[in-house]
This record gives structure tokens, sequence and C-alpha cells, in this order.
């Protein structure tokens, strides 16, 4: 049997994060994690068609018919994650706020990929704010979930410079670039034990 750690990808939408993670884990017969699961609350979402075309297996749990019952949607949430037997959770473009009790479930194990320099600009917007603020460095950060927002220990930052006439699309543009380089290096030296911070330019 594989030692290799099983990993589970949420999606709300593209699954641009959700691919470079895919393929770091295919395309390297040593790396110490495998795709187990790619689950979306969209069942719209392209991550789900190119997730298949991996050969990657999917599910859909949609969060709407439990309108704000965050709880309900989260028991059926967990159900694919337990029967794929997932050992991390990465979140790549999931658009979903989950609970305390959600987390504490994966508390050690479960990864996101927010789109800026964190602390700052937590929640969303995060292009448009660091234009507002004038900011001349913008970037990307993978950190573990904890119960709080955007909020757990940081595993990697990766920086961009802001340009002077970049609209948050431009800039949104020129991050998504590194978060595709940061979220796998991460991925495969978390599940190595290395929790040390790794920050790319
Ligand atoms: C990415 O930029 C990701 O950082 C962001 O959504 C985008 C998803 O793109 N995530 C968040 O804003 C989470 N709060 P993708 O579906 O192409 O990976």
């Amino acid at each position: 049997m594989s030692d290799k750690k099983r990993v589970a990808i949420l999606v709300s939408g593209g699954g641009s994060n959700m691919v470079s993670l895919v393929d770091s884990m295919l395309n390297d017969a040593d790396h110490p994690g495998q795709p187990c699961l790619v689950l979306s609350n969209n069942a719209d979402a392209g991550g789900l068609t190119k997730a298949a075309a991996r050969g990657v297996a999917t599910a859909v749990v949609d969060h709407r018919p439990f309108g704000k019952d965050r709880e309900a949607f989260e028991v059926e949430l967990v159900k694919p994650l337990l029967e794929a037997r997932a050992d991390v959770v990465c979140l790549a473009g999931f658009m979903r706020v989950l609970t305390a009790g959600f987390v504490r479930q994966f508390e050690g194990r479960m990864l996101n990929i927010h789109p800026s320099l964190l602390p700052k600009y937590k929640g969303l917007h995060t292009h448009a704010r660091a234009l507002e603020a004038g900011d001349e460095r913008h970037g990307c950060t993978v950190h573990e979930v904890t119960p709080l927002l955007d909020d757990g220990p940081i595993l990697g930052q990766a920086e961009v410079p802001v340009l002077p006439d970049d609209t948050p699309d431009d800039l949104a543009a020129r991050v998504l670039v590194q978060e595709h380089r940061l979220y796998p290096a991460v991925l495969a030296r978390y599940l190595r034990g290395e929790h040390d911070i790794l920050r790319l330019n």
C-alpha cells in the first residue's frame, strides 16, 4: 500500500490552483502526496471537469439548499472527505466560510491559499484593497486553517510588485502566477513535516 498522504482539494470555481496541486503530485513519483478527491460546493465549478480529466475523483455538495445553516451544510460536506479517507485538505478558491466545528475536525491538516500578503487584507477584494492602500508589494499566502478567517499560521508567501497603472484584474493575474508556484511548493514541504515559512519572490 502507498504511504503517500491522501490530499483532498476543495474548490468553488475555475480551480487553477487545484490543477497546480494535482499536477504537482501526479507528475512527481517521489511526491509525498496523492490527490484523492476534488470536492466543490458548486456543481458548475470548472475545476470539477479539470479534475475528472486528470482521473481524480470528484464530488459536489451544493450549499444552497442549506441556506444560512452552515453546520447542516458541513454535515454533508464532511462525508465525501471521510469516504475518500483524506489525510490533508487543501482549500483552493473555496469560497464558503467554514465553522469552527468543521475546521477542528481537520486541525493541523487543512491548508488555504489567500490572495494577499497576510495578515493584510483578510476576506474579499484583496487586490482592489492593496491598490487603494497604495501598496508597492502585494502577493499571496498559504496558511494553516484555524477557526478565525484567513488567520492561521503562515506556511509560505510569494510577493509581486504593484505597477503604476495596475487594475485589480492585472494584479490578480500577476498574483495568480505566483499562487501556482507557491501552493504546490508549500504542500510538498508540509507533507514532509516542514512548517517553516517559505518565501518566494
Ligand atoms: C485564487 O486567487 C485564490 O487565492 C482565491 O480565489 C482564487 C481561486 O482561483 N481564494 C480566495 O479568495 C479565498 N478567500 P482558482 O479557482 O483558479 O484556483
